[in-house]
């Protein structure tokens, strides 16, 4: 059986890959330290696959556990999550980011190439391009200035990454993903956000639950055709998929170079309020929205050209925006009643 290491597998992109993993027969050992998640997270990855995945709890900055981790498991390859992720602390917290982004994927790199272990993942982000100059967003785009600590630790990890594999052979992937959205179907795992939420879908399910007053709608004023920023939304599950695709390239050997980096998105523009409008639909009620100013950072558009990814990962996104809606609403009024 092919043994992959899931490290924060259980947070929201991490769980539901975990899940997918599962579903096509890999074995799953994840490695998180519960920063941003909980337990519950591992029963509920049980209750939807019939399978508990072996589950240690390791900080990663701790280069001496990481090094005991992989002295006592067999690993055939690595899908590596962890990692902190919210764009506003990083400004306030550079330091925490870099140390917990950057420590953690150079403990995990030594230990692969001092094994030989071949195949490795990393969570990158659309924000390496910033606001690109032209749309749809290809693999081509330069990368941009960063708007954030966080957008240059993901940057920094690709070159991390993107060094070792020249310097000793790893054969790497980067997915950069755009905006993930969504739960799982059957509703037991999903997006678990800390306090006020920072992103528009949670905060749009907490306001249609009562938690939050009113959506705040960052800027009417952008050079867009409703005068609000676009975004991709992608599925949970669909850029989850992308993952087993991306390691099935990786174990089958059909990667054209050793580093390769994939956009993760549906290829398809939202507007905020075409979302607001979208989730309207879905639950059939009114959303409490008011427009206030940009958000500083904030880009006015980006949407993945998704060809690369479809074509080499044979790999496409199956699950509309009201779908994803839907279950993000689900999930919403399932944590209201537990
Ligand atoms: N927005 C609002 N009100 C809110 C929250 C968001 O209007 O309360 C708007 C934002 O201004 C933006 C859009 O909704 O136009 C999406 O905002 P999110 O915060 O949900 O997502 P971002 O595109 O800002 O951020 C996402 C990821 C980051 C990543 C970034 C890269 O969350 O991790 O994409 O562009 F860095």
């Amino acid at each position: 059986m092919t043994r992959i290491l899931v490290t924060g597998g259980l947070g929201f992109i991490g769980s539901h890959t975990v899940v997918e993993l599962q579903n096509r027969g890999y074995e799953v050992v994840i490695i998180d330290n519960l920063s941003n998640t909980t337990l519950e997270v591992l029963h509920n990855i049980k209750a939807i696959t019939g399978i508990q995945p072996i589950f240690i709890n390791i900080d990663l900055r701790n280069q001496k556990e990481v090094n005991t981790f992989f002295n006592e498991h067999a690993i055939d390859g690595v899908i590596h999550f962890a990692a902190y992720k919210a764009v506003g602390e990083s400004v306030s917290k550079p330091l925490a980011y870099y140390q917990n982004n950057l420590n953690s994927l150079v403990y995990l790199l030594q230990e692969l190439t001092e094994r030989g272990i071949g195949n490795f993942i990393f969570s990158s982000s659309c924000t390496v391009y910033g606001q690109a100059d032209e749309l749809p967003i290809t693999e081509k785009a330069p990368i941009k200035p960063a708007e954030s600590p966080y957008g240059y630790s993901k940057q920094a990890g690709e070159i991390i990454i993107k060094d070792t594999c020249k310097a000793v052979g790893l054969n790497a992937i980067a997915l950069r993903y755009f905006n993930p959205i969504g739960a799982h179907p059957s509703i037991k795992i999903g997006e678990l956000p800390l306090g006020v939420p920072q992103n528009l879908i949670p905060y749009i399910t907490q306001t249609a639950a009562g938690i939050r007053k009113e959506l705040s709608v960052f800027g009417n004023d952008y050079p867009t055709e409703d005068g609000t920023a676009i975004r991709d939304y992608i599925h949970v599950v669909d850029l989850a998929k992308a993952h087993t695709a991306a390691l099935r390239r990786l174990i089958e050997k059909k990667n054209k170079e050793n580093f390769e980096v994939f956009n993760i998105g549906t290829g398809k523009g939202s507007s905020v309020l075409e979302v607001i409008k979208a989730f309207e639909k879905v639950t059939k009620k009114p959303l409490n929205y008011k427009i206030v100013g940009k958000r500083e950072g904030d880009v006015t558009a980006a949407y993945a050209d998704t060809s690369m990814a479809n074509r080499e990962l044979n790999w496409k996104t199956e699950i509309s925006l009201e779908t994803a809606l839907k279950s993000a609403w689900q999930w919403q009024q399932a944590q209201k009643k537990s």
